[in-house]
């Protein structure tokens, strides 16, 4: 059974429809950790030495995020910038996190026709995220298709909402269970 972490990242968490029915589709799983990353660190020190601990001790590093100017909330950005030392995610010596699979829990206002290159966004949300997955081939991490729930800028209905969360737990359960391997992108 892999091993989980999932660093939550969501800088308004009380306000949090979507992300947090994702959060309670999973929480109290076994062999998955909820890692709420601005819930540890309001004022943004993050402790480098218990996430990479925490990083050692896992088989699968997901972020979960409201997708925020294109981009993941910024502690997300300030985790990747401190943790991910050289000598130990990357670097002749740095290969902590040599062959854990690695991905994204995205959600998004714009819709699936928004995120093309004809649609009002430009781009795919793959394209978007293009810095994770080099990072993930950086570190000799095994790559994994992101879970995505799109246009959801009105909310989602309770009913689809129930779905998407489903659709969440049955991707951790997978990744946890080894049905989903992950590959060098
Ligand atoms: C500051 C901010 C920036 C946002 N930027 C984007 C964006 O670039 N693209 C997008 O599709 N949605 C964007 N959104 C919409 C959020 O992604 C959406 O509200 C969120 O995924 C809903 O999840 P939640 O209910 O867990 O907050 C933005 C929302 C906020 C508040």
């Amino acid at each position: 059974m892999n091993k989980i972490l999932i660093n939550f990242s969501h800088p308004a968490k009380s306000k949090s429809k979507i992300n947090a029915a994702l959060l309670k589709a999973v929480l109290g799983l076994e062999s998955v950790t909820i890692n709420d990353l601005y819930d540890n660190y309001p004022d943004f020190m993050i402790d480098i030495r218990r996430e990479q601990a925490l990083c050692e001790e896992h088989d699968v590093i997901i972020f979960l995020y409201p997708f925020y100017w294109y981009q993941a909330p910024s502690i997300v950005k300030e985790w990747l910038d401190l943790v991910l030392e050289h000598g130990w995610a990357y670097g002749s010596k740095g290969k902590s996190l040599k062959g854990k699979l690695f991905t994204l829990a995205i959600t998004a206002g714009g819709d699936g026709l928004s995120y093309t290159k004809e649609g009002v966004n430009g781009f795919t949300i793959n394209e978007l995220i293009s810095p994770f997955i080099a990072t993930s081939n950086l570190c000799s991490m095994r790559w994994v298709e992101p879970f995505t729930v799109l246009g959801v800028h009105r909310g989602l209905p309770e009913k689809q909402l129930l779905t998407e969360a489903e659709n969440f737990r049955s991707f951790i359960l997978n990744l946890r269970d080894g049905e989903i391997k992950g590959e060098r992108a």
